[in-house]
């Protein structure tokens, strides 16, 4: 303790102070370690928080944070800023909140004080109704902390779940992200992966070979390529740092702020196409395939379909366009995959797109040529039943404006679950060449009429009379037309115009679901 009679201590001047601290608390981690994170392809958490925002948009907060750990000599390694750069800037013009994880610190692990900063932005973000962006490259907990950085996450992933359904939240995956430490990305809204440089997995490749003795390399654990298509849990990937980040502005290009606002609206580019071109990309007669994505760039706004998940579940498409300058959320059928029928997969990539769709104010857009559930006992025992569940339950539950088209097929209980009357949907059309039916004229006759069919000497032509006389009287939009389960029976060239004037219509749509704490989700 210092006396009275002491010589003051030679200090800088506050002006002087204040620059060498701001300065050093640029790299913590040192020119090397920056080298190296450079070498890897990777760039520095600046550099990330640079590309994201508007320049000179970043505003940091507690830069001059350290942890206070005194366990394993970490007393004498306090750098600035605790491996985690933390603020608020702005995207196109629109605030956000953003956290950049540092690996040249600590290898990026998440301690106490790393993992307040987070908090601390996160709690900005709901409170100012922002969204919050993470770019994630990290060891995971903080070894030396101990439970103080599990408790850290614990905090952050209460703040995820708390934001849910009230902020946009993105993810950016750009190395690292293992063990519990998965679990935050997981609980928010997006995940973009970078091809090359990024991994996420519960546990990594040499604890799964104690375990279950497989050898697995840290890509094939947990690289992009599987995320995207396998697991699901990546929704976008980039190619490098540089393009995943792009994709999250892309993204956020389509949403409002919070949930108490509309998505942003752009002025619609001129001279756009009157869809003629449908008759010709989804062959009226027959059941041939195509490419249900030519479909979804005829409707939407020309180059606004922003598909995500592109990789994943492929016999359903998500994603989101602009109509008329309006963002949409599409869900629709891919007749070149599985023929468009319904997995475990598609149930579960689609209801979570409905229910985002649902809390952010944005319609949705359903396109139907989907001749059923899928049919095996893969799909059965995988439970089927229980992830079919979760696709009704998001499309009965949603509250926007709902807006769905069949196109050819629309079967059995694939019909009611593709956005039918049935689950709230607001305005439904149907091609004059739709088929709504419990099911496919062939499968039908060959039920309905077994019995005569064996009993019948000339069988090919009973079953092509069977067949026909189903298909007058079923394969067509007009039964349920007169039941008023399709609103109105169009022209394929009539569609864009009629979604946009339905879109127009809906844009007052106001529906109060009765109180209660929560709907139970068949997760
Ligand atoms: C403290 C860590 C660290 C960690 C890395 N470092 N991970 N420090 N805690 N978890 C430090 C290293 O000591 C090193 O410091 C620097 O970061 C860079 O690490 P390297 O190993 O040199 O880098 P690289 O070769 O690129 O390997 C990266 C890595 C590897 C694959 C992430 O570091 C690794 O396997 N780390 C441990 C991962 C892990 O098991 N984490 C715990 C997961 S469990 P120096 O000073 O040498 O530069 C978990 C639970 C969360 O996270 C639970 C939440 C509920």
């Amino acid at each position: 303790m210092p006396s009275v009679q002491d010589p003051p201590t030679q200090s800088l001047p506050a002006d002087e102070k204040l620059a060498n601290m701001r300065k050093e608390s640029q790299a913590p981690g040192g020119s090397t370690r920056v080298q190296a994170q450079h070498d890897k392809g990777k760039l520095t958490a600046r550099e990330r928080i640079e590309l994201l925002l508007d320049p000179g948009s970043f505003v940091e907060i507690d830069a001059f944070v350290r942890h206070k750990n005194h366990r394993f000599g970490m007393e004498k390694r306090r750098p600035l800023g605790d491996g985690v750069v933390v603020g608020h800037g702005t995207i196109e013009g629109r605030p956000v909140v953003v956290y950049s994880q540092d690996f040249t610190v600590f290898g990026g692990s998440l301690g106490k004080a790393h993992a307040d900063k987070i908090c601390k932005v996160l709690d900005l973000a709901i409170e100012m109704g922002v969204p919050a962006i993470g770019l994630l490259d990290s060891g995971g907990a903080r070894i030396q902390e101990g439970i103080e950085s599990l408790a850290g996450y614990g905090e952050i992933f209460t703040r995820n779940v708390r934001a849910s359904g009230v902020i946009p939240q993105i993810s950016i995956i750009l190395g690292p992200c293992a063990g519990g430490a998965v679990y935050s990305p997981a609980l928010t809204d997006f995940i973009i992966m970078s091809k090359e440089t990024s991994f996420m997995f519960v546990t990594g490749p040499q604890v799964v070979k104690e375990v279950t003795g497989e050898e697995v390399s840290f890509y094939d654990l947990g690289g992009a390529n599987i995320h995207a298509s396998k697991s699901g849990v990546c929704h976008l990937v980039g190619e490098t740092d540089e393009e995943s980040i792009f994709l999250a502005k892309k993204l956020l290009s389509y949403l409002p702020q919070n949930n108490l606002e509309d998505p942003p609206i752009i002025p619609p580019p001129q001279g756009l196409s009157s869809a003629q071109a449908l008759r010709e990309i989804v062959p009226m007669d027959g059941s041939e395939p195509y490419n249900m994505k030519d479909v979804i760039q005829q409707i939407a706004d020309p180059n606004t379909f922003f598909e995500i998940h592109p990789n994943w579940a492929r016999n359903i498409i998500v994603g989101f366009i602009r109509l008329e300058g309006r963002p949409v959320g599409v869900i629709a059928n891919q007749p070149l995959y599985l023929g468009g029928a319904i997995d475990s997969d598609a149930s579960d990539k689609s209801s979570r797109f409905i229910r985002f769709c649902d809390a952010f104010n944005i319609p949705i857009l359903t396109l139907v040529d989907v001749p059923g559930f899928m049919p095996g006992v893969k799909q059965e025992t995988e439970g089927i039943i229980r992830h079919g569940a979760k696709m009704l339950f998001a499309y009965a539950e949603a509250t926007v404006p709902k807006i769905a088209v069949i196109l050819r097929k629309a079967f059995g209980g694939a019909y009611i679950v593709m956005s039918s009357k049935h689950l709230g949907s607001d305005m439904n059309f149907a091609w004059p060449n739709a088929e709504v039916a419990v099911m496919g004229a062939e499968g039908a006759v060959n039920i309905l009429y077994r019995k005569q069919l064996a009993a019948s000497k000339n069988n090919e032509q009973g079953l092509a009379r069977f067949i026909q006389e189903f298909k007058e009287e079923f394969a067509n939009p007009y039964q349920a037309a007169e039941n008023g389960y399709v609103d109105k029976v169009i022209f394929p060239e009539e569609t864009r115009a009629e979604i946009a004037r339905a879109l127009k219509f809906l844009d007052t749509k106001r529906l109060q679901p009765p109180k209660r704490k929560h709907g139970i989700m068949p997760v």
